[in-house]
């Protein structure tokens, strides 16, 4: 099973750059599951439902969020008719949506799983304990499981991955935006990345209009930041390979696309 994950989509860049590229994207890697992180897909606050069935036609079958899953008001709206539509699930009880979803593949399952970090953000239940009781269930239906951990801290994501090696397929990593050059299989065979990147503006801090950003920096006095939509765009994502009879990880890969680097660059 081949899954192909695109880091935090940013704003209208970001879309456009999914829209311009997915084309041959997909011809060239044949993704069979698409997963899509969506937290910054509205204006880089949230999501729409608009942007999410958007998205959703460009063939992303599932959607992740983050600490930006609220930023849009009428998500409490819509988010309990997607399926495919997850938030972190390490929300307290009782918080509108879900945190994971299954889908399927031909005849086989796989399940995405959505969780958040507690270093550098919102105190939220335990995303590691989270982990162990959502496994609990999904593992009986299959052994293909990745999850996207929304998280600031390297060591967090790290301690992530090891504590889930061997029984999840993935540990992606999303939300900072950058990404890191630490993809591997762990050796009890899951698949590890620090963090994806990001689909959106190549020259912001983020995403955002640099200015405001540094200006934040320097005079620590609050700042609108906006998308920068003045500039180039990248997309970030990874390929990850799973074997379905053991639900472990066979190869992972990353993308890093730019206007200098466009996937026909890569196909020579
Ligand atoms: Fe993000
Ligand atoms: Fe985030």
């Amino acid at each position: 099973m081949r899954i192909l994950f695109f880091g935090d989509i940013v704003g209208s860049p970001g879309r456009r750059a999914i829209q311009e590229n997915i084309g041959k994207i997909k011809q060239k890697y044949r993704p069979q599951i698409i997963v899509a992180n969506g937290e910054n897909a509205a204006g880089g606050r949230g999501i729409t439902e608009k942007i999410l069935k958007e998205l959703m036609n460009l063939g992303i079958q599932v959607i992740t969020m983050g600490n930006h899953t609220w930023d849009q008001k009428d998500v409490y709206q819509f988010i309990g008719n997607f399926p495919n539509l997850i938030r972190p699930a390490n929300y307290p009880s009782g918080t509108p949506g879900k945190g994971y979803t299954i889908i399927n593949f031909n005849t086989h399952k796989l399940a995405i799983i959505n969780l958040q970090g507690r270093t550098f953000l919102p105190a939220i239940d335990c995303p590691f304990k989270k982990a162990e009781e959502i496994l609990e269930s999904v593992r009986k239906e299959t052994s293909n499981i990745l999850i996207d951990f929304h998280a600031e801290a390297t060591s967090e994501k790290q301690a992530m991955g090891w504590f889930l090696d061997g029984k999840v397929s993935a540990v992606i990593g999303t939300h900072t935006h950058v990404q890191t050059a630490d993809e591997r299989i762990l050796p009890k065979g899951t698949a590890y990345i620090t963090d994806v990147g990001m689909v959106g503006p190549y020259d912001g801090i983020l995403g955002m209009k640099k200015e405001e950003v540094i200006e934040k920096f320097i005079t620590s006095m609050p700042q609108r930041f906006e998308v920068d939509k003045s500039g180039r765009w990248q997309l970030n994502a990874v390929i990850i390979d799973i074997d379905l009879a053991s639900g472990k990880a066979k190869h992972i890969e990353r993308i890093f696309l730019n206007q200098e680097k466009t996937i026909v660059d890569n196909l020579i």
